[in-house]
């Protein structure tokens, strides 16, 4: 990737970039919609991701390309204006220039900058938070100032919150920050605190992409940020992390049937999560894949954030050989999802469930056999 965007660099600006960096994708092991609500929640980084190649320019121009794109857009460095159509993934660089001042970073003025990936967007994987990842440690690389990685982290969910425009939580910036090759990264959101954790040797990640609409941006998601925060209210806790299953149960009378259901998603894949964790420690993969299948099934009944399409594909992994357990991975409403399995499960298993999927719903889901890999970094400068 590093040669790809020298070359494709050099083709678009006629001259090589003096900053190299890049920064991963990550699956959502488990926790699902925990992070907002101030709970825990599991990572991986995996070993594709978002680079970004950045040179500095004597004048004020800033000018954004993407390999996905084809075309050099050119702004003045003075224009942080949201950007639509086909310009519209240049709100994620845009977002973290923005985002700067309010951490009292400078920004760098003039620049030619350049994106491309090998993480496919719209599948769960957050492609979102690898390119604000690799935009800011660019842009903060350019200026020569070296802030520590949460600050990072934080610039990139400080863009997607309040210039892209999605409430999310810091799971997806986090795990990009703190990725570590064979690791997980576990996150108390509360802090935040962020911690790495050994993944046992025999576990393997595939995940089935559906390519089914992804809905994050389209207020799917933000309803129901919206409604865990009503839920809180209603229970009288700033934030649905200190709630726990005795409390809801005692006020469910007095709840919305909504509120009730959202509430138990959260607080039950809190104790999930907890689980998980302890499983891990003890290289425990059964226990650990049956939370991921419990935390499934609850996200179906609970937080009603899957879709017929996922809930195929876990059925049909879940109930498999040499699969510990499977969920969806990210927002829901379309997507990925993510299998837990031991080394035997191989490639003609993964076609097998796809050419189910296929014979059911038409199309084919993309598969990817996912292996873990480092946080964001500066790769050159
Ligand atoms: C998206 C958000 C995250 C998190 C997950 C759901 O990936 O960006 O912050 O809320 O959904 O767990």
């Amino acid at each position: 990737m590093h040669s790809k965007l020298t070359a494709l660099f050099q083709k678009v600006y006629g001259r090589p970039p003096e900053i190299v960096t890049r920064a991963p994708g990550r699956i959502e092991f488990i926790g699902n919609h925990t992070d907002y609500n101030g709970g825990t929640v599991l990572g991986a980084a995996i070993d594709r991701g978002v680079w970004v190649g950045l040179a500095r320019r004597e004048d004020d121009r800033r000018q954004f390309y993407s390999e996905l794109a084809g075309v050099v857009t050119t702004l003045p460095s003075g224009v942080l204006a949201r950007q639509e159509g086909s310009s519209s993934w240049i709100n994620y660089p845009l977002g973290v220039l923005a985002a700067l001042p309010a951490f009292d970073l400078p920004a760098p003025e003039g620049f030619d900058y350049l994106a491309i990936s090998d993480l496919p967007a719209g599948a769960g994987l957050s492609s979102s938070a690898a390119i604000e990842l690799a935009s800011a440690l660019a842009f903060l690389t350019a200026v020569g100032s070296n802030p520590d990685r949460e600050t990072v982290v934080k610039l990139g969910r400080h863009a997607e919150n309040h210039f892209v425009g999605v409430p999310c939580g810091i799971l997806d910036q986090g795990v990009s920050g703190f990725g570590q090759r064979d690791h997980l990264v576990f996150i108390d959101c509360r802090g935040p605190r962020f911690e790495t954790v050994p993944l046992p040797r025999a576990a393997h990640f595939w995940v089935f992409n559906t390519h089914t609409k992804h809905a994050l941006v389209d207020g799917l998601y933000a309803s129901r940020h919206r409604e865990c925060m009503e839920a809180a209210r209603a229970l009288g806790v700033g934030q649905l992390v200190e709630a726990t299953m005795p409390k809801l149960e005692r006020a469910r009378a007095g709840l919305s049937d909504e509120s009730y259901k959202r509430a138990r998603h959260v607080i039950e894949e809190i104790a999930r999560v907890d689980n998980a964790r302890q499983a891990l420690r003890r290289g425990d993969l059964s226990t650990t894949g049956r939370l991921l299948t419990a935390s499934h099934r609850s996200s179906q009944v609970y937080f009603e954030n899957s879709t017929p399409e996922l809930d195929f594909l876990v059925d049909l992994l879940a109930g498999g050989l040499n699969v510990f357990g499977a969920r969806l991975t990210g927002g829901g409403f379309g997507g990925a999802v993510m299998a837990l399995t031991t080394p035997a499960f191989g490639g003609a298993q993964a076609a097998a469930v796809a050419d189910a999927y296929a014979e059911r719903f038409g199309k084919r889901p993309d598969i990817l056999h996912a292996q873990t890999g480092p946080g964001a970094q500066v790769v050159m400068k």
